[in-house]
């Protein structure tokens, strides 16, 4: 069945990467209902088809935080995307600087800022998370400032990673792991040269850099189980944006009181998020959870949203229930996987003609147009 580009490129994300990566990225947490709710409640948001317009003249560029983008749309930051094709981040991040779009590196990415960074024009944007170790988020800061990135953001919807059962599965944790990963990876050959020999090191690049010794990937989730947070609270981010110049975007909101919350706090942004349905099971859609969050607090920040979006279609439903700009995850993962930058640059070509579409028959000729007048109430 054909939905839609980003469910091809699932598809051949899926054959070509070992099952331990697949998962990891195509999963979610517990029994994955607001992973699944996320798409499948997008799909029930009805758009108001309007005629006769002269369309002519549409355009999708927006601009945010004095940033000019062609579409209004990031890619998010997504953990071991060097892992899914050869320095991932460097391709993902290539392929957003020629759409015109902003790359965020997450941070634990494979490639380290100093690999990426250099080899744009347009400076990246950074995901910081909160790690125990509050020297090491020092040095990235500081390391982010210097290669010149601009929008720091700030994932706060991880202070323990989510039960993810399906990482136990399929080798990504969980019993003779590293054994199955080695099996798998042989029964992928293609994937084995092109990423798993040709795109080494294998690490997380911004923590190897800081410590001056490679991480080992052998146990990842376990890592990030160890090394996150669970103290963190809003006092803590008090000391990053006196730190940090640019602007502060907090990614991971999904409730109308931390919104507010991060407006008094002096957010320049937030994403309206609930971690493509990784982390906490049975929370809402963030096509559910938008529109009150936008009602309380448009206009006084930058409001962004992900989780569930797969399309250019969906992109447009976002934006007209009040988001400023979506950010891309797994869409953009199983293009890279699937066809490296290349395919990531055709995702978002083909995402461009489904919002011309779009816009055209629902009457809206620029992004300030989308709002609740494109909806039906149904
Ligand atoms: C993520 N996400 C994420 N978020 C973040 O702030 N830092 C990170 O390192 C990661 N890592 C990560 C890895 C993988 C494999 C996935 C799929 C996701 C969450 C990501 O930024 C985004 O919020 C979701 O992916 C959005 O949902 P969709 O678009 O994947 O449905
Ligand atoms: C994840 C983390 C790394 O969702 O954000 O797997």
């Amino acid at each position: 069945m054909i939905i839609s580009a980003s469910t091809d490129y699932r598809k051949a994300a899926k054959a070509k990467l070992p099952p331990f990566l697949f998962h990891y990225i195509d999963g979610g947490s517990y029994g994955e209902n607001t992973l699944r709710h996320n798409t499948t409640d997008i799909a029930e948001v009805a758009l108001r088809q309007r005629v006769l317009n002269n369309m002519s003249d549409l355009s999708l560029n927006t601009e945010i935080f004095g940033e000019k983008l062609d579409l209004p749309i990031a890619l998010a930051p997504v953990g071991l995307t060097g892992m899914y094709a050869r320095r991932g981040e460097v391709q993902a991040a290539k392929a957003a600087e020629n759409k015109g779009i902003p790359f965020t590196m997450s941070t634990v990415s494979v490639c380290p800022i100093e690999e990426v960074a250099p080899k744009l024009d347009r400076p990246m944007w950074f995901q910081l998370y909160v790690l125990k170790d509050r020297g090491f988020m020092k040095n990235v800061l500081e390391r982010a400032k210097a290669a010149g990135v601009t929008t720091l953001v700030f994932t706060v919807d991880m202070p323990v990673p989510g039960a993810r059962y399906r990482d136990m599965h399929s080798g990504m944790s969980g019993p003779n792991a590293a054994a199955r990963r080695v099996f798998q990876s042989m029964l992928h050959p293609q994937w084995a040269f092109d990423v798993g020999v040709f795109g080494k090191p294998h690490d997380l690049g911004n923590i190897s850099t800081y410590r001056g010794e490679p991480t080992k990937l052998e146990d990842y989730i376990g890592w990030l189980g160890e090394n996150f947070d669970p103290s963190i609270s809003w006092k803590d981010l008090e000391w990053i944006r006196d730190f940090w110049d640019g602007p502060m975007v907090i990614k991971g909101i999904l409730d109308v009181q931390d919104a507010r919350d991060a407006v008094s706090f002096g957010a320049d942004g937030i994403v309206v998020s609930n971690h493509g349905g990784r982390q906490l099971d049975g929370v809402l859609s963030t096509v559910k959870a938008l529109p009150g969050i936008a009602d309380a607090v448009k206009g006084d920040l930058k409001i962004m949203v992900d989780s569930g979006i797969r399309s250019g279609l969906d992109v447009v439903k976002m934006l007209a229930l009040g988001a400023d700009l979506t950010l891309l995850g797994r869409s953009f993962v199983y293009a890279l996987a699937a066809q490296g930058q290349a395919g990531v640059e055709n995702l978002l070509d083909l995402y461009e003609k489904e919002m011309r579409v779009a816009m055209t028959l629902t009457g809206a000729k620029s992004i300030k147009d989308l709002n609740s007048d494109s909806l039906i109430k149904l």
